[in-house]
């Protein structure tokens, strides 16, 4: 178990208070102009030296990510971070607590982030229902300013670095990078394709990285601490700390910050009370949000929670976003519900999205009732075939990978309904 002293998030349930000067006795905003003057590329080293993959799900490096934007800007053009707040995975409700709790981690990092890559702003796309923590935010980042950390001469850095809070309005697919990036532009939040990528081409045409919040929060704390710190949790290729939330048929529900790769078993009895009814009584879990597959209990209990181990499994780490289901769980509901929100958040732009979740949902209705037949399963994993990887962004394979899983994994379940309703139908009709 992560030992206190490891915690960056020392704030995370709130129990002290969040505003600059608690956060400073924290050591958030301690000597950033010292941080800052190892220069821009040491940063990007260290930060590539820290194993660090994105937290907002995709775990893309973090550090290589900032060493494909410019080191010498084209035509005037400036440089932009674009810090992705909005937060709308079912499941994942980490950087939700983050900004409640700790918004400076997020502000310094925001800055220090934005220095290394040589970002004129960094604008925070914060989800709109975030409606107390769009609150907290905005008055994190005007109390920095007031105390000279942002703006002219950051920090004393000598950089001049400005932060805006920009609140979304209600689409999940304004969290897609691209997407982001056009909402903040005034228009209507649809994916673009890529490539070319935000550091080609981003927001208002220039070169962009999109970073998540838990990805830009752990920074101070890296630099700090070093990227050998930071590196020494967690296996090869799956390094630090995370921020796990672990919702469902758990005795606790929580989200607590724990070394990646610690196995599924030790979270649940170590941070969330165990099973609801115990072990035997689990059934399956997503670990990762509601965009990867699901992973039945026997093979979740031992796995150690990073990108390559429940990769291993079919699934992903994803946003750490843990649903855990319980054998009172009607699987198949679950799925047909999921598929249910993205249908209704496809933006409708590309035709396998936006006929095919509609038309998967409704097949999934059918196999949930058992209004089907055996020949629709197989149909409806072909479709989802169709509809992975042939989509401009990830939403439709989002769409399609819980329906893989369920069928992979729950066929006969899937069978037995149709089954028995056949068998309802003909007693019914003698
Ligand atoms: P992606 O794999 O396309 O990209 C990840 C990041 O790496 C992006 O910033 C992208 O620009 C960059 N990148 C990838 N290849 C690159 C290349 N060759 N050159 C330069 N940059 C490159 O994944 P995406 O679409 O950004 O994220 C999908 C994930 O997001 C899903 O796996 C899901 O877990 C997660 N997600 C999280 C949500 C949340 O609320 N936090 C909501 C929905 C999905
Ligand atoms: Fe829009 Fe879906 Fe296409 Fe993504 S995959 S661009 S959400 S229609």
């Amino acid at each position: 178990m992560l030992a206190d002293k490891d915690r960056i998030f020392t704030n995370l349930y709130g129990f002290q208070e969040w505003g600059l000067k608690a956060a400073q006795a924290r050591g958030d905003w301690d000597a950033t102009k010292k941080l800052m003057a190892v220069g821009q590329d040491a940063i990007i080293e260290e930060i590539k030296a820290s194993g660090l993959r994105g937290r907002g799900g995709a775990g893309f490096p973090t550090g290589l990510k900032w060493s494909f934007m410019p080191k010498e800007s084209k035509d005037g053009r400036p440089s932009f971070l674009v810090i992705n707040a909005d937060e709308s995975e079912p499941g994942s409700c980490k950087d939700r607590e983050i900004i409640r709790h700790d918004p400076h981690k997020l502000v310094e990092g925001a800055l220090i982030a934005g220095y290394a890559m040589r970002a004129r702003a960094a604008y925070i796309y914060i989800r709109g229902e975030f409606i107390r923590e769009a609150e907290t935010l905005f008055k994190a980042v005007a109390e920095a300013y007031d105390a000279g950390l942002l703006g002219k001469n950051a920090a004393g850095s000598g950089y001049d670095f400005d932060v805006f809070v920009h609140r979304g309005a209600g689409a999940y697919i304004c969290g897609e990078e691209t997407a982001m990036i056009e909402s903040l532009e005034g228009k209507k939040g649809q994916p673009r394709l890529k490539p070319p990528f935000p550091a080609g081409a981003g927001l208002y045409g220039c070169p962009t990285t999109v970073n998540n919040v838990e990805s830009i929060a752990v920074v101070p704390t890296i630099l700090r601490r070093g990227a050998s710190w930071f590196s020494s949790f967690g296996r090869e290729n799956n390094k630090g700390t995370k921020l796990f939330q672990i919702s469902g048929h758990v005795n606790t529900p929580c989200v607590v910050e724990e070394a990646m790769s610690i196995p599924f078993s030790e979270l649940i009895e170590k941070h969330c009370g165990g099973i609801r009814g115990g072990k035997d009584n689990l059934l399956a879990v997503i670990p990762g949000g509601s965009s990867v597959p699901l992973v039945p209990a026997e093979q979740i209990w031992d796995a150690p929670m990073d990108f390559d181990g429940l990769k291993e499994l079919g699934s992903g780490l994803g946003t750490a976003g843990v649903i855990v289901m319980d054998k009172s769980t009607d699987v198949v509901r679950a799925i047909s519900r999921i598929s249910a929100f993205y249908k209704h958040e496809s933006c409708g732009q590309c035709t396998p999205c936006r006929e095919g979740t509609g038309w998967m949902w409704r097949v999934m209705e059918r196999l949930r009732t058992g209004d089907s037949s055996p020949e629709e399963i197989d149909m409806l994993f072909q479709v989802t075939k169709q509809v992975e990887g042939h989509t401009i962004c990830a939403l439709g394979d989002a769409a399609a990978w819980p329906i893989q899983g369920l069928i992979r994994h729950y066929r006969p379940e899937l069978e037995r309904r149709i089954a028995e309703r056949q068998g309802e139908l003909a007693q019914a009709a003698e």
